[in-house]
Order: C-alpha cells, then structure tokens, then sequence
C-alpha cells in the first residue's frame, strides 16, 4: 500500500442547496458539478471542485441513509469521510483486511463511477476513510 492522492473530503449536509449556496457565495466556488441521486448508498451527492482536490456534498436519500445517525449527532452537518485513491482495489481491501481494519461492506461502485469501499474509523485514528480505485 502506497498513500495515494486525496481525491475527496466527504461533507455531510443537511441540504446540499444551501451547501453550494455557501461554497459558492462564501468560499468562492467556481466549479459546482451538477448534483445526482446514488440511491444503492442511500445518498444525494454533489461534487465541488477546489484547485487540487473535491469536496463531496452529501445529502441524505430515503428514510434509511446511513447519513441520517451522522446528522442526528451533527445537525448542521458536518466533515464525513476522506477519500484516498488506490490503483487496485481488492489489492488496498486485502491490505487492510491483513492489518486487521474492518472494510464496511464489499467494494462497489461510488460516485464517480469506480469502485469503492470504506474502512471503519476505529481502525483510521477515527477518521472514516473511503478507498477509492481511479
Ligand atoms: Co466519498
């Protein structure tokens, strides 16, 4: 394993309207991609661009979106995940299944398009962390 590139900082929001409403008026955001339904992960997400990374707004989908616990202890919202890239990704999930991290799920495909999976915080220093292939 090799630390890849940070592709992305997963916000959760509350509503992804009002969070591109502030990235753009307030952090001065010029590259809002357009938002779309991920509904096997039970989320609404959005992609802002900033010069070397994303942020990835997202929003809860349906009665049962894992995001619903998160914005219960953050109502406001809040940082979510990180997401780092790898060049294989049953190669990263091997390698972290050797040091003993609990993958949450099989990988799958995320938002752009890749697949996916995510290791438990308690594992990350407390930091949900998205393996990403590119
Ligand atoms: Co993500």
């Amino acid at each position: 394993m090799k630390l890849g590139r940070l592709n992305h900082v997963g916000v959760a929001t509350p509503s992804i309207e009002n969070s591109v409403a502030f990235y753009r008026d307030v952090m001065g955001a010029e590259v809002i991609r357009e938002s779309f339904d991920l509904p096997a992960q039970g989320v609404k997400v959005c992609f802002i661009d900033t010069p070397n990374s994303q942020i990835e707004l997202i929003e809860p989908l349906g009665e049962s979106s894992p995001i619903h616990g998160f914005l219960a202890k953050n109502p406001a919202g809040g940082q979510h995940h990180l997401c780092y890239e790898v060049p294989d990704i049953h190669a990263a999930k091997a390698w972290f299944e050797g040091k003993g991290a609990k993958i949450l799920g099989e990988p799958r495909i995320g938002a752009h398009g890749t697949p996916i999976f995510f290791v438990h915080p308690k594992d990350m220093n407390g930091v949900l962390t998205e393996i990403m292939e590119t």
